[in-house]
């Protein structure tokens, strides 16, 4: 059986998710692609994947399987009033942060199946780590496509919704932090004159063997002894770290992300808790 995915919303997260599914090989799929009125962006997807195009996303509703709501938080409330007119028990998915299933409910009829998928930003290259939860009104079907669409941008990980709401830092915002560490560190190699080139070859590189190192199941604490000799020089560099509070950073870091995560996403104070 044929399905359409209506991506409402055509920026990066979209296309990553158009392109993975393009590739997703063997499905019967089409794809249609809006946002609010940037043509140029919709010629791109059109030469680049081959998807219909439009700005008028209201009239592809009723022939879509699936709808995706690819576009920032604010945007939900004016885009869900608009599709509780059309829908028909089709499924939404939203990406956007601190959502939550509530907040796609409730302008929509009584009964149609939502999920909400937090992504990171990695899932332009398929290696997304994705949260995700659904309404129990999804059918066996709906739950395939969305695995389908999950799978196609990487991993991902069934949670609550108030795990999601909790880990949105972690997985969807902590890679912008993983990139200042980077680039941290590549500034700090050009103070020592080496090329910033080569210094982000070799940070990259860093980086991906220690992600495959902390993927082999031993815990950060063990890998970060077993390069730390006490007294020694890796130890020294710790010591600033420490000093510093990292840990504490990071932790007030996560905190602020999701609490604007909330805030966008327009989630109550007292449904936090
Ligand atoms: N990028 C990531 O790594 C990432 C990770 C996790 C979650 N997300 C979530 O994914 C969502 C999209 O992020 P993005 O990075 O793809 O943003 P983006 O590149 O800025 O794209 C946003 C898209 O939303 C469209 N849009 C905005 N308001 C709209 C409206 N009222 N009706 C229809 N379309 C509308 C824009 O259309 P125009 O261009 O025409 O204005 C644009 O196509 C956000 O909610 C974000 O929280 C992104």
């Amino acid at each position: 059986m044929n399905s359409t995915f209506l991506f409402i919303g055509a920026g990066r997260m979209a296309e990553s998710m158009i392109k993975g599914l393009q590739s997703a090989k063997g499905q019967n799929l089409s794809i249609i692609a809006a946002n609010q009125g940037n043509k140029e962006r919709l010629q791109h997807l059109f030469s680049m994947y081959g998807v219909e195009t439009t700005t008028d996303w209201l009239h592809h509703v009723k022939e879509s399987s699936v709808i995706v709501l690819a576009m920032p938080p604010e945007a939900h409330e004016a885009v869900l009033e608009q599709l509780s007119t059309m829908i028909e028990g089709q499924l939404v998915i939203s990406v956007a942060a601190g959502i939550g299933l509530k907040k796609l409910e409730n302008p929509l009829p009584p009964g149609t199946p939502v999920a909400w998928v937090m992504p990171n930003t990695a899932a332009e290259t398929g290696e997304s780590i994705s949260l995700y939860t659904y309404a129990d009104t999804l059918n066996e079907n709906q739950v395939k496509l969305l695995e389908l669409l999950l799978n196609s941008i990487g991993k991902s990980e069934y949670c609550s919704e108030e795990q999601i709401h909790k880990l949105t830092a972690v997985t969807g915002s902590a890679p912008a932090f993983l990139y200042e560490f980077a680039s941290a560190l590549i500034n700090a190699a050009a103070g020592y004159g080496i090329l910033e080139a080569q210094a982000r070859k070799l940070v990259s590189q860093m980086i991906y063997g220690s992600a495959v190192m902390l993927q082999s199941g031993v815990s950060p604490i063990d890998l970060r002894n077993a390069v730390t000799t006490p007294g020694g020089a890796t130890a020294a560099g710790l010591d600033v770290l420490n000093q510093a509070g990292f840990g504490m950073l990071i932790e007030n870091a996560v905190k602020a992300t999701n609490e604007k995560a909330a805030e966008l996403g327009g989630k109550q104070e007292n449904e936090e808790k």
